[in-house]
């Protein structure tokens, strides 16, 4: 079953990324989803529906949790597809290059599938439970870096911007202490970067199970850790992710949960 999962997986994160090169510098259509830095375009829309065509001849009746339009999660079946099929929109409409396709696979509850693909870098990151992460089908691993002074983090900051306040005094603790802090704006790619060394750490706050569910398993299968900000373990459905390389975990945990 994994092996097809696998394929299934690929071809749509690949076709996904396709669309999304074609339509990226050419956005015409642009709506508004919960506030009016929240939006949608037509590549958002066609490169979900490309995944979900590719899902569906393959896998009938898995249940499919998708950002922009389709949520079928009432099947019987024990597999969920948790896709997000460009994350980066913002970056996207802006043209400017740094966006992806997020697709996760779940099964009874527990994410056992991941792929995160950068179109424009052709990177693919992948992971699989208990059998590890890879970029390009090369082995990752997260950085050996133990303090927060030598290192890079970054994090997101939410649509709804009321929420902005309570971010602040994290930021600038983060600021004071940390080597460097980026907003890349994918949270898929903000947690592959994690998984592969380039990062050491990435938190945010009011995220959905599609930003993450993936990029989670990736930095796990890398050897890093993944928590919310009391340092539970992480599910999708909890809307706080702290993800690093495991050696400054406590040191960010200290920070955010104050
Ligand atoms: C967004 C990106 C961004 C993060 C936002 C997300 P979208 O996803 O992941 O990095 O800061 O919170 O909503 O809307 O581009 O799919
Ligand atoms: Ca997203
Ligand atoms: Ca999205």
């Amino acid at each position: 079953m994994n092996t097809k999962i696998r394929q299934v997986l690929y071809q749509a994160i690949y076709e996904s990324g396709e669309v999304l090169l074609r339509h990226f510098g050419k956005v015409k259509n642009v709506e508004f989803k919960s506030t009016e830095f929240d939006i949608v375009t037509e590549a958002d829309k066609e490169s979900e529906s490309c995944i979900i065509n590719v899902i569906r001849s393959n896998f009938p009746i898995h249940q499919i949790l998708a950002e922009e339009k389709v949520n079928d999660i009432t099947t019987a079946s024990e597999f969920k597809w948790i896709i997000d099929p460009l994350d980066g929109t913002t970056n996207f409409l802006h043209g400017v290059p740094i966006f992806s396709v997020s697709i996760a696979v779940e099964q009874q509850g527990k994410i056992i599938m991941g792929g995160v693909y950068h179109p424009i870098a052709r990177e693919l990151f992948f992971a699989e439970r208990g059998e590890g992460a890879w970029l390009n089908n090369k082995p990752i691993s997260v950085s050996q870096i133990s303090e927060i002074s030598k290192s890079l983090l970054v994090t997101g900051f939410p649509y709804e911007r009321s929420n902005i306040d309570r971010l602040i005094p994290y930021v600038r603790e983060v600021l004071v202490r940390a080597h460097g802090l980026l907003r890349l704006g994918s949270a898929a790619l903000d947690l592959c970067y994690v998984a592969c060394g380039r990062l050491e750490g990435f938190w945010e706050f009011f995220l959905n199970p599609w930003d993450t569910a993936a990029g989670y398993l990736i930095v796990e299968e890398a050897g890093g850790k993944v928590t919310d900000f009391a340092g539970n373990p992480y599910s999708p459905y909890t809307r706080q992710i702290l993800a690093t390389n495991g050696r400054i975990h406590n040191e960010l945990l200290s920070i955010l949960s104050q």
